[in-house]
């Protein structure tokens, strides 16, 4: 049986990564392709334990390198545990977020730099990547507005929302073999179609 593919979805706040990710593994379930959602910080009951410690509390609470490495041990756990015995299977995963996240918020917005990053990445993942990354981006206070659940990260402010917006367009930029940028503001319908265009244009 062949791997199965490991696409991301990948964004600042509010951009509908949830709801895509859901309407995405309908339809590839729907053509006959074993399909699961799910997400980070997460995926697995340690890292949903550790997700806790990151979503909740003072925004200032970790020093950026712990709360990189809080992320990076939460995903090791949701890759052993989940992500590698789906691709395994056969089974498409698709993943709400994954380390383009740790180097967005992290590595840039909160200022940890791009080489600890990839450092940590090369270590907790060896040569495990994304087949395919879709960035679903959208104006900041756009975001901000429609996120309603207003956690540790959606109280940071809008400057380091921008940061991370800019973020995951450089990162985008950086690797357009695997990256492709969705226009979010665009209705549900229409940025699923943009998503599954690119699924089939990349993947299939
Ligand atoms: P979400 O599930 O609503 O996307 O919330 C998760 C939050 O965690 C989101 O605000 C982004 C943040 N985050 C990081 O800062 N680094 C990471 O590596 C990941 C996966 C998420």
């Amino acid at each position: 049986m062949s791997r199965g593919r490991f696409i991301t979805l990948e964004g600042g706040e509010g951009g509908g990564k949830t709801t895509q990710a859901g309407r995405l593994c309908d339809t590839l379930t729907a053509r006959g392709i074993a399909s699961i959602t799910t997400r980070e910080p997460g995926g697995a009951p340690g890292a949903e334990e550790i997700r806790q410690l990151l979503v909740a509390g003072e925004t200032g609470r970790w020093d950026p390198l712990a709360e990189a490495l809080l992320h990076f041990a939460a995903r090791r756990e949701h890759v052993v545990r989940t992500i590698q015995p789906a691709l395994d299977a056969g089974t498409w995963v698709i993943c709400d977020r994954f380390t383009d996240s740790t180097m967005a918020y992290q590595g840039y917005a909160q200022g940890l730099g791009r080489p600890a990053v990839e450092a940590l990445e090369k270590a907790v993942l060896g040569d495990l990547r994304p087949d395919l990354t879709l960035v679903l981006d959208l104006p900041v206070e756009t975001g901000l507005q429609r996120e309603r659940n207003k956690g540790r990260y959606a109280r940071m402010g809008v400057a380091f929302h921008q940061q991370v917006r800019d973020a995951f367009l450089d990162i985008a930029r950086r690797a357009p073999k695997r990256c492709v940028v969705i226009d979010a503001t665009h209705s549900i319908v229409a940025v699923s179609g943009a998503i599954l265009a690119a699924v089939d244009r990349r993947l299939l």
